[in-house]
């Protein structure tokens, strides 16, 4: 755990989503290509990851890649498809040797092959072999559209029902978040979007239903640990009621 007197180590969320957003702007801002500002972003990605496993945060979960990326110039998405590669070989060993568990979410199969290859390989690699309990599960979206993932879901389902393993009426909230790729994960407790954007661009509508939102200015290649503790300080200031009172929360 962290010693740091700003959290109460009681209160720390299980599970962080981040809209990784800015890139861009940084890099126009200092005059450098985009692909600059990707670059620098990918430090905060290590940064972010190392301060999460030192909270003891059990899931962290990173929109690195939308459905709707795709549409981006040839160039870009090219450097960013390198840059996951590069990040991927070259932090296996830093994975394994804190015990983080890779995971990924979104459409893998449309990713270049060579990008599925070591993914599939670091995932394999950082899967615990044993019930041993990861120091932290980083879930990385890729190619990641929520809409896309829902019909996906509601698809599965459905072959369920016409092959007669499911009827329609034992539908539950339970069963057809079983069938999102989140599947076994905890909901987010906190989304934090840098870059100063509200909006969620596609992302986890399902599970984000209940998490608290933050919104920070920071472009993403700012966004550093420290910020990130900022973050779940704001967090830990917030009264989460699930429709309840207050009052009803403090009698509990
Ligand atoms: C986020 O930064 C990274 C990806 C979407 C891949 P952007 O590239 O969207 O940066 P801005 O929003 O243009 O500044
Ligand atoms: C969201 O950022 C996707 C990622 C951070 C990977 P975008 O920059 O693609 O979002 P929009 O297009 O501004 O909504
Ligand atoms: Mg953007």
């Amino acid at each position: 755990m962290l010693d740091n007197p700003v959290l109460d180590p009681k209160r720390i969320p299980r599970h962080v989503a981040i809209i990784m957003d800015g890139n861009g702007r940084w890099a126009k801002e200092r005059n450098l290509p985009r692909i600059m500002g990707h670059k620098a972003g990918s430090e905060s990605v290590k940064d972010v990851v190392k301060t999460a496993r030192k909270l003891n945060l059990e899931v962290l979960t990173l929109y690195a890649f939308s459905t709707e990326n795709w549409k981006r110039p040839a160039f870009e998405v090219q450097g960013l498809m390198t840059l996951l590669k590069t990040y991927l070989k070259s932090e296996l060993q830093n994975l394994l040797g804190n015990s983080i568990s890779l995971r990924c979410i979104g459409e893998i199969e449309n990713l270049p092959s060579d990008v599925r290859k070591i993914l599939t390989e670091v995932i394999q690699g950082t899967t615990p072999k044993t019930d041993e309990k990861p120091s932290l599960i980083l879930n990385l979206a890729l190619s990641y559209g929520s809409r896309s993932e829902i019909v996906r879901a509601a698809r599965a389902m459905a072959e369920k029902c016409v092959s007669g393993q499911f009827e329609p009426q034992d539908f539950s909230e339970k069963f057809f978040a079983s069938h999102l790729y989140t599947s076994g994960l905890p909901d987010p407790d906190l989304l934090i979007r840098t870059g100063g954007e509200a909006r969620l661009s596609n992302f986890l509508l399902w599970q984000l239903s209940y998490a608290e939102l933050y919104i920070t200015e920071t472009m993403w290649p700012d966004f550093r640990g420290a910020r990130f503790i900022e973050a779940i300080r704001d967090y830990q200031s917030r009264e989460r009621r699930f429709g309840q009172t207050s009052e009803q929360l403090q009698a509990e």
